[in-house]
């Protein structure tokens, strides 16, 4: 348009100084030239102007086709180009999609592996256990007692490796469903007191817990798994000096720190200690020398996670280590003296419990039979539903307690076996269903049966915890 803006300018100039040189070719003397040669001037101004005008707009028009054009050509291009391009990412997307695909099913392929091979593991794993359990209540020649001690001190190891395997499979096949109520976390650290003083003291450490009377609301079991997780570390990481368990309510949380005086972990190693697998490599200690697999803090992670609570860690290298989880309290602290008493109380004894044992494996009936009585139990072991309800029938008691297997012989199930028991003696009859299979349907199945399920192996101790509780429970 500039161009036509232009050409009018020099038309309109062309015919303004035509006029003021034909004014100015206007004889004085007054011999004026005729007016048709003033009109045939102007005319043929007027067309030049016009010619050009015309000439000029018109090679204008055909410069703005042509641009269109190509642009238009260009704007082609640049969409093929982009449609290639796409059709690459697509084929990209695809490849992505076919290998995340593969690798999903290659993890529920891992987890149901383990599922497996953790029930046939587990077996004997759990036999082993309960045997030298009931070993060391026996009186055994001196030389001997060494010999059971490193058994039972490789079992445990074993144990412990097969129990950090187990959970974190279920804690990554989400199975694990948190149970959050009101609970007392004396009750918690009391079992934890029970269980690290020996191995502390054995290790020439000093170990101490500063119980707490608060109430908390979270769930227990998965609370004391990772406290354990956390004071196990604190005692293999910490060669000399001391473990302190201290508890502070604050902002409407109860802060449990864990502290020792250990050989600590480095800012760099403080980012990467909660993968799975992995161990600070430490050159006068060997990874052997740990026994561990660099699991305990990977399944701490996801159980905070899971619980939804702050972990915190303050540590230097030669200077030790801090590790705190903060707990929400519960609303009311009205609780804690009878809640708190109440289990404090309670001590734990089978005294006379008549417990049922069924399992269709003989070394483990035998082995379940040895490590109850040795607590003073009643035992009555069958290797199915049929026969353990003949026995008890010669009883004039109902049992206490009966501890099933899940898989017996003949497709008999220990679900189906409980629930005989119960419909047999029209009572709710305590019971925990041992199991080495971890599908999430068997825990749903047990839940909905109101049992308690135990994984194999099963340590001593637990067992007792276990057996414990649920008769003080029927007791009250
Ligand atoms: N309290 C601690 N003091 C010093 N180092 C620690 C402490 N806790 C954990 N670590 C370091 O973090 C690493 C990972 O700990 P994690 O509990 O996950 O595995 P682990 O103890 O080696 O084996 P596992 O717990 O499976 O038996 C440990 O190998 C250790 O190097
Ligand atoms: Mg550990």
């Amino acid at each position: 348009m500039s161009h036509f803006r232009t050409c009018q300018l020099t038309a309109f100039a062309m015919l303004t100084c035509h006029w003021q040189v034909a004014s100015a070719t206007v004889p004085a003397s007054g011999s004026a030239s005729p007016c048709w040669q003033s009109l045939w001037i102007w005319l043929g101004a007027a067309m030049l102007a016009l010619v050009i005008i015309t000439t000029v707009y018109l090679w204008h028009v055909r410069t703005l086709k042509k641009q269109k054009q190509d642009l238009e050509a260009e704007i082609k291009l640049r969409a093929m180009e982009v449609s290639a391009q796409r059709e690459e990412l697509e084929k990209v997307n695809l490849a992505l999609l076919k290998v995340n695909k593969r690798q999903e099913a290659q993890q529920s392929e891992l987890t149901r592996f383990l599922a497996v091979a953790s029930h046939d593991l587990r077996q004997p794993m759990h036999a082993l256990n309960l045997y030298l359990g009931a070993l060391t209540n026996f009186e055994l020649p001196a030389a001997m007692r060494p010999v059971v001690n490193n058994l039972r001190h490789c079992a445990r190891t074993m144990d412990d490796m097969f129990a950090n395997l187990l959970d974190l499979s279920r804690l990554d096949a989400q199975i694990v469903e948190p149970q959050l109520k009101e609970f007392a976390i004396a009750e918690v650290l009391g079992k934890l007191d029970v269980e690290f003083t020996p191995q502390a003291l054995a290790k020439g450490l000093q170990f101490q817990i500063h119980h707490s009377l608060a109430i908390v609301n979270s769930d227990a079991d998965l609370v004391e798994q990772i406290l354990r997780n956390l004071i196990a570390n604190a005692i293999r990481y910490t060669p000399t000096g001391h473990i302190v368990v201290n508890c502070l309510e604050f902002d409407q949380q109860l802060q449990i720190a864990v502290e020792d005086t250990g050989i600590g972990i480095s800012t760099h190693d403080q980012e990467t200690i909660f993968e799975e697998f992995f161990q600070v490599e430490r050159k006068q200690e060997s990874r052997r020398s740990t026994m561990g697999m660099g699991l305990g803090l990977a399944i701490v992670q996801r159980l905070v996670r899971l619980l939804n609570i702050p972990i915190k860690l303050q540590s230097q290298p030669d200077h030790g280590s801090t590790f705190a989880i903060g707990l929400p309290l519960a609303a009311s602290q009205e609780m804690t003296d009878k809640h708190g008493r109440s289990k404090a109380s309670n001590s734990a004894s089978l005294l006379q419990a008549l417990i049922v044992v069924i399992d269709d494996d003989e070394n483990i009936l035998m082995a379940m039979r040895g490590l109850l009585e040795r607590w003073d139990a009643r035992v009555i072991t069958a290797t199915s539903g049929a026969g353990a309800l003949a026995l008890c029938s010669e009883e004039i008691k109902i049992p206490d307690l009966l501890i099933c297997d899940y898989r017996l012989k003949l497709n008999e199930n220990g679900i189906d076996v409980i629930n005989n028991f119960r419909e047999e003696f029209n009572h709710l009859i305590s019971a925990i269903l041992i199991t080495g299979d971890i599908s999430p349907q068997l825990s749903d199945d047990a839940k909905a049966a109101g049992l308690i399920l135990m994984h194999k192996p099963i340590q001593a101790e637990n067992l007792h915890g276990t057996l414990t509780q649920l008769l003080n429970e029927a007791k009250q």
